[in-house]
């Protein structure tokens, strides 16, 4: 696919069936995700890619943690977050742990690691997959980051639902350059 084309074109997805990418297509998934600029090389990122019967485990790990965050769930918040994982085929999270370093605050290897979720949603695009990225009660937050067996310091910043684009898709929208850009 034309680089370009796949930049613009980029749509995240409403609804994601089967199938996902195969296990060599993640490698490239995976290898573009590692090549996010990253100041002075601390590699921040790291992933945990969960598919077929593993998203019951991540729906566990929801539950647990929502319950955990909130002793007065709902019946509808209950369902809401068993069913999460199951909304997409493939679920990839992106985690984001910054190091102690003398130039390099956190927040530039946490923008790192944003950079890394989009060259997922790029490359899963140009392998002609769809994807979309969601963060919600399950995100930066060390209850999530402690039942998923992160490292310390290590947090979620984001999962991307990924598998095979159904449905209408929306309309891009058309933005006028000029509101958002000052050529000096
Ligand atoms: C950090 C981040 C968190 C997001 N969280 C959610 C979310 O929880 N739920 C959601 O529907 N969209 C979320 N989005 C937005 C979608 O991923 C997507 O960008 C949006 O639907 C617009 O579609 P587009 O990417 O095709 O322009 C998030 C985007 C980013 C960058």
């Amino acid at each position: 696919m034309d680089a370009i084309k796949n930049i613009t074109e980029r749509n995240s997805a409403r609804e994601l069936i089967e199938p996902h990418p195969s296990k060599d297509e993640m490698q490239i998934v995976f290898k573009a995700a590692l090549r996010a600029p990253d100041h002075a090389w601390l590699r921040p990122s790291k992933f945990i890619q969960v598919s077929g019967d593993k998203r019951k485990k991540l729906s566990d790990i929801f539950l647990k943690t929502a319950r955990e965050l909130n002793d007065e769930l709902t019946e509808l918040q209950i369902e809401k977050y068993h069913n999460a994982p199951f909304r997409a085929p493939m679920i990839i999270i992106l985690t984001s742990s910054p190091k102690e370093h003398p130039k390099v605050p956190a927040i530039e290897q946490i923008i790192s690691t944003g950079c890394a979720g989009q060259n997922i949603l790029l490359s899963l695009n140009a392998l002609g997959y769809g994807a979309i990225w969601r963060t919600g009660t399950f995100a930066f937050n060390k209850q999530i980051s402690k039942n998923l067996g992160l490292e310390d310091g290590s947090e979620v910043i984001g999962y991307i639902y990924t598998g095979t684009m159904t449905g209408s898709n929306k309309k891009i929208p058309n933005l006028n350059i000029d509101e958002y850009v000052n050529v000096w």
